[in-house]
């Protein structure tokens, strides 16, 4: 199993990129999990798609075909989740071979500093499965509160938050291979 973990915060001191950096060690020894940046990826334009497909639309195209199952970790912006994120929804709705995230197993994680846990971005996030069939795990939900209040001076997450980033991620290796069978 290949599991790609994929940050919507696009700064270097995301809490979403640390919340993902934790739940990368928490992953059973035999899957292999690793990052898909997405940060790079220029806006979905169809003038740099079909026979002008750009290199970058390619490269994402191709994780996503590569990888069994995703973790996206969104902040919420406004009320909703990272725009990077929707980029290569769009980007993977529209590939040559069709729609490559249908049937794709994934679930969302979300943290944010305030005291919601991001709760509206993520639930936003999820609508946007429906036109392009994902499979999101439904629960445990993970909305990170506080996030700031998780992780002491030095980094380390405490033991109460990165247990219930274990069972999440525990529940999401299960629904893979739900979805994947
Ligand atoms: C443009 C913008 C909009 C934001 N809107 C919200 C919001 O609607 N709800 C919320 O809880 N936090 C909001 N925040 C605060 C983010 O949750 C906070 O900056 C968080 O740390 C971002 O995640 P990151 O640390 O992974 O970058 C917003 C931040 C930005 C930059």
């Amino acid at each position: 199993m290949k599991i790609g973990l994929i940050v919507g915060s696009l700064r270097k001191e995301s809490w979403n990129r640390k919340v993902a950096e934790v739940a990368k060690t928490l992953f059973p020894d035999n899957i292999q999990v690793d990052f898909v940046e997405i940060g790079h990826i220029p806006f979905y334009n169809e003038d740099l798609d079909g026979e002008n497909e750009i290199a970058e639309y390619k490269e994402i195209r191709s994780a996503i075909k590569d990888h069994d199952g995703f973790i996206f970790f969104t902040p919420e912006y406004n009320r909703s989740f990272a725009p990077a994120i929707k980029n290569i929804i769009d980007i993977g709705s529209k590939s040559s071979d069709g729609n490559i995230w249908s049937k794709k197993p994934v679930a969302v994680f979300s943290a944010t500093i305030g005291g919601y846990g991001g709760m509206a971005g993520n639930l936003a996030l999820r609508q946007n499965f429906v036109n392009v069939n994902i499979m999101p795990m439904q629960r445990p939900e993970v909305y990170l509160s506080n996030i700031q209040d998780s992780f002491d001076d030095k980094g380390n997450i405490f033991a109460d938050t990165k247990d219930f980033i274990d069972k999440a991620v525990k529940a999401f290796v299960k629904h893979v291979e739900l979805i994947s069978k």
